[in-house]
Parts: C-alpha cells; structure tokens; sequence
C-alpha cells in the first residue's frame, strides 16, 4: 500500500543522542581551559508564592550523573520538591545549558565520606545549622559580628561525623537546552533534548 503521508525511515543503528554525555563533554573543554565556572551551577527553586529564586553551587559529576551537596536546614530542601532547574554558562566556550531534573536524596554513606574531605569551617557550619540556627536564618546583628569566633569555638559533637541536616542530591533530568554561541555571522546554535518515555527527543530551536 503506497504511504500518503510522509514517514521518515527509524534508523536502528543511529545512536540515540544522551545529551548528559555532551553535557559532561563540553563541561570538560571548559575545565581544560581554566574556566572558573566549569564546576558550576545555578541552582533555581520556587519560593513560596510561586516566586523564583536561585543560587550558585558546585555542581558534582557523581558515577557519570549530576549531583548537589546542600543542607536540609535551608529553605531549598522543601522548595525542591516542586520542581528544580539548573543553569550553567561557561565563557571559555560560550555554552549555556538549562536543565530541568528531578531529584533524589544521596546515599548518606556518600555524604558521610564527602563530609570528611571538607575544610573544619563548612563542617562547623553544618554543626551550627543543626544546633544553633538554620541556614539562611536571619542573623540578630551581635550574632553577625560574633559569628566567626562562635565558630571557632562551636566544639563538634563527633569531629567525625556529618550532621543529619548534611545531604546532597541526585539531579535527574528531563529536559536539556543548549545553547552555543557562534561568530557573528552565524546564527547561534540552540537545540532541546526532552525525555519523553525512557527516550530523548531531540528539537533544534530558534536561537
Ligand atoms: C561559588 C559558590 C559555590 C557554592 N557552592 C555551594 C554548594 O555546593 N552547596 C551549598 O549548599 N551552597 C553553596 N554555595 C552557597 C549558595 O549559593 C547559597 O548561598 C547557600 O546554599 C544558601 O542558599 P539558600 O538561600 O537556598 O538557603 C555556593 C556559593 C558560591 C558563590
């Protein structure tokens, strides 16, 4: 029966583009050239009153997928829960991505070795999340003044051991947008990977 309607040929043996892969590709030129911001991310949640808002962290490369290490103590533990998404731009060879992603709370035996790497003041800090004031809590301004002796003498209950409130997440994403920034003669380069039932679909965009 002869096709009335235009379909294109599936092609098996055409591999299936995983945009995490070219995500950690490109992450990695930038790390070659020095870039400063290859091992960042801003991290974007909801507030209450549906009101964005986001902020810098590390982003980690944990066995091959996306990772944050953050406290439960602040206010984006509970806003993560409706929705994250992610941005990164790196100069040194002009890609921005945007990520959507859910996620998934980290193995805490992770967390604990991770903890242990980490210089004594953000340890402290933790601590003092968890037994003194919640982090990004209001300061009284004595309390701001005297913050950095506090924490010197903040005497952590295990030297050892992580807080409950230490934690870090496990991005899962969804939706992938890159852009890449040509010369000035060229349109810039834009394209959207979509998960959509276990399968990334791919959609050039209007830059
Ligand atoms: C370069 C840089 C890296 C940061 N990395 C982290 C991080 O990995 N985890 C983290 O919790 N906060 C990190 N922060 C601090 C956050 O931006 C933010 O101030 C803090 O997590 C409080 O966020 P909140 O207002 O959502 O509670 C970093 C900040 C900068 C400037």
């Amino acid at each position: 029966m002869p096709r009335t309607t235009y379909q294109p040929k599936s092609n098996p043996r055409k591999q299936q583009l995983n945009p995490l892969d070219t995500f950690f590709l490109d992450q990695a030129r930038a790390k070659e050239l020095d870039d400063p911001t290859a091992a960042l991310c801003v991290f974007i949640t909801k507030e209450s009153g549906d009101y964005p808002t986001g902020r810098t962290l590390v982003l980690r490369n944990i066995d091959g997928q996306l990772g944050v290490f953050i406290n439960k103590s602040s206010p984006k533990w509970n806003q993560k829960d409706q929705g994250i998404s992610l941005q990164t731009y790196w100069p040194s060879v002009e890609i921005q991505y945007r990520i959507k992603a859910s996620c998934v709370t980290l193995d805490p035996k992770l967390i604990r070795h991770s903890w242990k790497q980490r210089p004594e003041t953000p340890q402290k800090l933790d601590w003092f999340y968890e037994t003194v004031k919640p982090q990004s809590a209001n300061l009284d301004p004595k309390e701001a003044i005297n913050l950095a002796t506090k924490l010197k003498e903040l005497i952590l209950p295990d030297q050892s051991t992580a807080p409950n409130s230490a934690t870090g997440l496990l991005l899962e994403p969804f939706e992938f947008e890159k852009l890449e920034l040509r010369s000035r003669d060229l349109p810039h380069h834009r394209e959207k990977f979509v998960l959509i039932e276990g399968i990334w679909q791919h959609y050039p965009m209007v830059p």
